[in-house]
């Protein structure tokens, strides 16, 4: 990828600015206190649940260190990623992304539709994964999804399972912090993803490109899911919009530091007190970038609405309930045709 192909040139006024900011602001919470142990007594951990509430609040990010992710797990699964992406096309290709199944490869360059600079692998969380056929609502046929499996690097599957089963562990983490941070009972959450969560997890490959100032690797958006839970390498591109001010500020790559991020799920939950916040990455002209996302998705039957305990009359919910799994499959579908039609998004559940 040297020249940009128009396709890729973002409008002006989404084009990155050159000069970066980068926060301290962004808080890095060490979790130490509820890794690897059963926390008997909640006033132990008042001030980390204070913390995760008011990083949610203020800036929907956050990063989290001790958080029991071994890093050996989390090397060999970059060391994985760089060998697969490092292939020739073709070989990739083997294990594409299509209409039929949605985990597999795809690379932006030669998917018309999609304007970023980069190339993925995306991988079920669970297998099988269970998602309705079809975005329709009237139709109940429910599909069952399994991996692809590049035959290189050989010990794939493996390491990527391994890892997975880390990431899924501070996920429920996570969940429970941000549950007590709400008022709420800290497994308040763990129902919708018990049985038949969703979720994936993503391999991004953002190769360097001579003109970082008109592409992006990700346009902005938000994150559908309830959490996305983000290793980023050294080399950084991730910006998040800040909500004191709508500045696109860079989050500094802390090693072996997660970048957790609340999704439109929890936006929905907690009936907007948590927002999920817009983000994008940049890309750089000299270095290649990697990351990997776990989104945390639930199941596919559970109904996503403003929580009972957090409404009330003054605070009356602001969205109607949807459907996760139609939610998700109306979005990738939309994903597969025109870039200007718009995707779903829970703004349409607003009530007035
Ligand atoms: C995403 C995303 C950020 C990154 O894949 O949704 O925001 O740094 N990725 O790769
Ligand atoms: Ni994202």
């Amino acid at each position: 990828m040297g020249e940009v192909d128009p396709a890729f040139v973002q409008e002006p006024d989404h084009r990155p600015k050159l000069s970066h900011i980068e926060a301290e602001g962004i808080p890095i919470i060490d979790i130490s206190p509820i890794i690897n142990k059963t926390v008997k007594d909640p006033s132990a951990i008042e001030g980390l649940v204070k913390e995760i509430g008011t990083a949610c609040k203020e800036w929907g990010f956050f990063q989290v260190i001790n958080h029991g992710v071994p890093l050996k797990l989390r090397q060999k699964i970059e060391e994985a990623s760089r060998k697969f992406f490092a292939q020739s096309l073709e070989d990739k290709k083997k294990v594409s992304r299509n209409q039929t199944n949605s985990s597999g490869y795809y690379d932006t360059e030669h998917t018309k539709n999609v304007r970023d600079w980069k190339e993925v692998f995306d991988y079920l969380v669970k297998e099988p994964t269970f998602l309705p056929a079809t975005p329709d609502e009237h139709d109940h046929q429910v599909n069952q999804w399994t991996n692809q499996t590049p035959q290189y690097p050989p010990n794939f599957r493996v390491v990527i399972e391994e890892y997975i089963q880390e990431v899924e562990k501070l996920a429920y983490k996570l969940l429970e912090l941000i549950a007590l941070s709400l008022g709420l009972e800290a497994k308040r959450f763990e129902e919708f993803f018990i049985k038949d969560q969703t979720s994936t997890i993503r391999l991004n490959h953002y190769p360097s490109c001579s003109y970082p100032e008109l592409a992006l690797g990700v346009g902005r958006h938000k994150d559908p899911g309830a959490l996305t839970i983000l290793a980023q390498d050294e080399v950084g591109g991730l910006e998040v919009k800040r909500k004191a001010d709508q500045e696109w500020i860079g989050v500094k790559p802390t090693p072996d530091a997660y970048i957790i991020n609340v999704g439109d799920i929890i936006q929905v939950w907690s009936n907007d007190a948590y927002e999920s916040v817009e983000h994008r990455v940049v890309v750089n002209s000299e270095k290649e970038r990697f990351s990997i996302p776990f989104f945390f998705f639930p199941s596919h039957d559970s109904e996503i609405k403003p929580l009972e305990e957090l409404i009330n009359e003054k605070n009356p919910p602001k969205y109607r309930p949807y459907k996760w799994g139609k939610f998700i499959v109306n979005r990738k579908s939309s994903n597969f045709k025109k870039q200007n039609v718009e995707n779903l998004q829970i703004y349409h559940y607003k009530l007035a």
